[in-house]
């Protein structure tokens, strides 16, 4: 079946199935940020925006998205890079397998607060599991990216 939508901004039209889910389609057509860590819906690696709002495109068929705005890090690239930098900093990239879902919240996180708090950030990286850095040198990144940009 076909499914318009825009993805990080251009207006596209795909070919899905009906019982496709929108983490397989967008990697079937190349977007390759999309991590399935789990396909359960528990690890958040394949986070992405739907409307600006953070989605587990595991967890939602493609159809879904039809007429929607859907965001992934290919979108965001700018903002990425400067993230990289401050996780570079802090030694927060190790093997990156969970680094485009947390980009992905971490834009949405700065959408939705002006100056989140530390409870506020940790909600926000809740729901996207990271096997090897323990948290702490993310959430540090973080709050000095956040703090750039004051
Ligand atoms: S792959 Fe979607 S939440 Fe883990
Ligand atoms: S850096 Fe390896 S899973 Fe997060």
């Amino acid at each position: 079946m076909k499914l318009q939508f825009f993805l990080n901004g251009t207006d596209v039209v795909w070919d899905v199935r009906p019982d496709e889910y929108l983490s397989n389609a967008l990697r079937r057509h190349g977007i390759f940020s999309i991590r399935v860590g789990c396909d359960e819906s528990i690890c958040g690696s394949c986070t992405v925006l739907v409307d600006e709002k953070p989605v587990l495109s595991c967890s939602v068929l493609a159809i879904t998205v039809n007429g929607k705005h859907v965001t992934t890090v290919e979108g965001i690239q700018e903002e990425v890079a400067r993230l990289s930098h401050f996780f570079g900093e802090e030694g927060a990239n190790q093997c990156s397998y969970c680094g485009s879902g947390m980009a992905i919240i971490i834009h949405a996180l700065k959408k939705e607060y002006k100056n989140p708090t530390d409870e506020q950030i940790r909600d926000f990286m809740v729901g996207n599991i990271c096997r090897c850095t323990g948290y702490h040198s993310q959430f540090k990144a973080i709050k000095a990216y956040l703090a750039e940009g004051k």
